[in-house]
């Protein structure tokens, strides 16, 4: 089976190429650009996204909108994470949390998959806290500032591990229970 990723995000093409490919599903990668509406829920935005590429004619394909949650701040950037980190990026979130003990954060991921003329849109969430310097030379995005175990950063995990933990590698699983019920 193939699947179409749609991003411009070349480290989700990758996690997905590992995470899918261990289920035997192939990674086809496109850039195919698309508007996302300002929502306060990610899924919202993946089923939004989701109609305007099947009404441009697109089948069999995965998007996902993702982000990280930070209680401290309000559950901020969460929904507004991809302006943040284009912004301010990780400097910006560990100067806002410079005095704050209470670190606790999670990072979630809506998966949307178009498969066999049907949807399937599922969420991953990972718990975690965000650390005092950014670590690590892996991933992308925030990995650098958040970590799973409280010891090491996301950046600094090797992919495979990531996708054990992660909102994403989460996201996949229940994506593939969800793929076997319509098989
Ligand atoms: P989007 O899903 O591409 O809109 O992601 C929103 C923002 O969160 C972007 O700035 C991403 O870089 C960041 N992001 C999404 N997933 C991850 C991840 O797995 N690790 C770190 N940052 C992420």
């Amino acid at each position: 089976m193939i699947l179409k990723v749609i991003t411009s995000n070349l480290g989700k093409v990758k996690e997905y190429r590992d995470s899918l490919g261990s289920f035997g599903i192939r990674i086809e990668h496109m850039k195919i650009p698309y508007d996302e509406i300002q929502s306060s829920k990610l899924e919202d935005v993946v089923k939004e996204s989701m109609e305007h590429l099947k009404a441009s004619g697109l089948t069999d394909f995965i998007i996902d909108d993702s982000g990280m949650f930070v209680d401290a701040l309000g559950g901020f950037p969460g929904v507004y994470s991809a302006y943040v980190q284009k912004t301010v990026g990780n400097a910006g979130i560990l100067k806002l949390m410079e005095n704050v003990d209470a670190r606790n954060a999670n990072f979630q991921c809506c998966i949307g998959c178009n498969i066999k003329g049907k949807d399937i849109i599922v969420t991953g969430r990972c718990e975690g806290t965000i650390l005092r310097k950014e670590t690590g030379t892996e991933g992308f995005g925030y990995d650098p500032i958040f970590s799973h175990d409280g010891k090491r950063s996301f950046a600094e995990l090797p992919l495979q591990e990531k996708n054990e933990v992660s909102h994403r590698g989460i996201a996949v699983k229940l994506l593939i229970n969800e793929m076997k019920k319509i098989a």
